[in-house]
């Protein structure tokens, strides 16, 4: 078998689409471990909707795909029945494009898009930090922005966005998102009493019983989460920069292509 190629039918491909990266890798849905070696290819500047679905194209060209594994997609912005319906952190032209559309015509295959929170926070609750959590879990994804999901027994709700709810006056991504700690070069102390507020409301309006934390930063969870007080056990998200990939996967395998055997069906 050569380095990039799936093994079995209960593959899924999953791309992660990024402001620097695009990266992709088969993933097998039993384990929610890359089947192959990950392939990154850098975004595109301008990263408009023709540049990203060439080079998805020229991504999954590097791998011997079965013709009919489910591809899933992440983007950071809403993703509304495969429209990008916000641009936080992208470029601006993807507004109003259906993300489906755009990479299924240039691959010649259907494609599910998915907001990048939802499709991480997915991947946590199958196969990673929550895995064996019943009940509501947060997961977050601290970066450039806040990305949100909640999943309850196995269900994403899509899109919840609340890395924009507005605490004390702010959008509260652009006070307790680890880019607003580097703008502002906060020290950890100071960043997590922004945590602290932030993390607090969330578990006075959803009362989670679990908050996953992932990001780049998460890497660094001893710094700060042992600060935070908060009801819920709060841990650091276990697959990493993988999570994407996975849930992209994952979703798509679940919601269209028929797989055997992809847990949580
Ligand atoms: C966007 C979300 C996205 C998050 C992480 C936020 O600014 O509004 O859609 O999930 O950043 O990329």
């Amino acid at each position: 078998m050569s380095a990039h190629t799936p093994t079995a039918a209960r593959t899924a491909f999953g791309i992660d689409i990024g402001g620097s990266g695009i990266k992709g890798a088969p993933v097998d849905l039993e384990t929610g471990e890359f089947a192959a070696e990950r392939v990154r290819i850098p975004t595109p500047q301008p990263a408009t909707p023709g540049a990203v679905a060439e080079t998805v194209v020229e991504l999954v060209r590097r791998f011997d795909l079965p013709g009919d594994a489910p591809i899933g997609v992440t983007f950071p912005a809403v993703v509304q029945h495969g429209v990008a319906r916000s641009a936080a952190n992208v470029d601006v032209s993807w507004i109003g494009t259906n993300i489906e559309h755009v990479l299924g015509d240039a691959l010649g295959r259907p494609v599910l898009a998915v907001n990048d929170a939802d499709a991480a926070g997915y991947a946590e609750t199958l196969y990673g930090a929550a895995r064996s959590t019943s009940g509501v879990t947060f997961i977050c994804t601290l970066g450039t922005g806040i990305g949100t999901a909640i999943v309850a027994d196995g269900v994403l709700v899509p899109n919840l966005e609340l890395g924009h709810l507005e605490i004390d006056g702010h959008d509260a991504e652009t006070r307790a998102s680890d880019a607003a700690r580097d703008r502002e070069d906060l020290d950890f102390e100071q960043w997590a009493e922004r945590l602290q507020r932030y993390f607090g409301v969330i578990e006075d309006l959803f009362w989670p019983d679990l908050i996953v934390v992932g990001g780049g930063v998460s890497k660094h969870h001893e710094k700060f989460l042992p600060l935070l007080h908060l009801r819920a056990p709060i841990v650091p998200a276990q697959l990493r920069n993988a999570a994407g990939i996975v849930g992209a996967a994952a979703l798509a395998a679940r919601a269209g292509t028929p797989v055997a055997g992809v847990k949580g069906d």
